[in-house]
């Protein structure tokens, strides 16, 4: 089965076409990042608008790269939440329609769903069962993974999510939208030490997040700072440092408590060097291994979407005819294919 994956639910549009036997075939993302720069972070309007003049022609560019007519695809899929509905919806509608004109099923994928499963997309690919840690820039959270669909909620951000922490922080040191990876870079020339940033949740048990404290502890720090760039670096590098501590300390709690033998990292903060140096060793002190995605696949992508949409169209999913998008829709609530899913939101 050769799948169109369709990625439109926040601001990079992806495209990608996945087959099940050959693996990934091509890959295209348009990102919106020169768009959004001035206003220091994505406006939706903008964000729908640009997906509806980019995606048909990266869905164009993507075939064309594979070497692929309309008739070669034998499934659509497309992102249907959660993420910002004007965006989702391009994708749906686009999706929905160009597999209904083609004579060929659909599916509608959840976005977490399409991180969790993007390590699978790598030569070296973990197998079920696995621990994921997602993080991005909507959500944080660590998932117990035992079959495709079937996801336990182990613990997850009861304020900010890693990645929009990073974003914050970048923004308060003046960086550049988007902040997450130039806070990265520069906390590579910093002294982490400088700086002792608390480590949000660690003494407290169980296996849930908290970022917005640490923010404001660096709020509260580079007030009373004279900013140079020796100073930036390192608030940056003590507030990475500090995340990564909590993140990997976490980590290490949801393996001792679930057992599994293996950890996956996703969502755009797994492409952090510092946090995939600190989980190698982890994982090399412990008896569990840790598998990521390529940097790019960290990030938002269609290749993500493309293969969950495989995945699901083979296990014999099928989207209904209207166009459904959803800008909330928990994990726990996905079943696998062929079983109904337990609706908790509906908007
Ligand atoms: O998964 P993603 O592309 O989009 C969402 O689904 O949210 O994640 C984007 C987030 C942003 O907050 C971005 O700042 C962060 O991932 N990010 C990073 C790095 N690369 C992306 N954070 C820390 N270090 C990085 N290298
Ligand atoms: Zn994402």
């Amino acid at each position: 089965m050769r799948v169109l994956g369709i990625e439109t639910s926040c601001d990079e549009t992806g495209v990608a076409v996945y087959d099940q036997r050959q693996g990934l075939l091509s890959h295209a993302l348009y990102s919106q990042v020169a768009l959004h720069a001035r206003y220091g972070g994505v406006v939706p309007e903008l964000a729908s608008r640009d997906h509806i003049r980019k995606l048909v022609p990266l869905i164009n560019e993507s075939l064309a790269e594979a070497g692929l007519e309309p008739g070669d695809i034998d499934g659509v899929a497309y992102t249907a939440g959660p993420g910002l509905i004007g965006a989702l919806l391009v994708g749906a509608a686009v999706g929905r329609s160009l597999a209904w004109a083609w004579g060929r099923p659909a599916v509608g994928i959840h976005h977490m769903e399409g991180h969790l499963l993007a390590p699978m997309l790598e030569a070296s690919a973990p197998t079920m069962p696995f621990v994921a840690l997602l993080v991005s820039g909507g959500h944080t959270m660590l998932v117990e993974v035992s079959g495709l669909g079937r996801y336990r909620i182990l613990g997850e951000t009861l304020d900010d999510a890693a990645g929009e922490a990073f974003d914050k922080t970048a923004k308060l040191l003046g960086l550049p939208y988007p902040g997450g990876p130039e806070l990265a870079r520069l906390a590579e020339s910093g002294d982490p030490g400088r700086f002792d940033f608390p480590r949000p949740m660690l003494r407290r048990p169980g296996l849930d997040f908290s970022f917005s404290g640490l923010k404001t502890a660096v709020m509260l720090t580079v007030r009373h700072l004279d900013l140079d760039d020796g100073l930036r670096a390192d608030v940056a590098a003590a507030f990475q440092a500090a995340v990564v501590d909590t993140l990997a300390a976490k980590c290490r709690r949801a393996m001792a408590q679930t057992g599994a033998p293996t950890l996956v990292v996703a969502g755009g903060v797994g492409a952090n060097r510092a946090l995939r140096e600190r989980l190698d060793s982890l994982a090399g002190e412990a008896d569990w291994d840790v598998f990521y995605p390529r940097p790019e696949f960290c990030t938002d992508n269609g290749a993500m979407i493309a293969y969950a949409g495989m995945l699901r169209l083979s296990g014999g999913e099928r989207a209904g005819l209207s166009i459904d998008a959803r800008a909330r829709w928990s994990l726990d609530e996905l079943r696998p294919p062929g079983e109904k899913e337990k609706r908790k939101s509906t908007h």
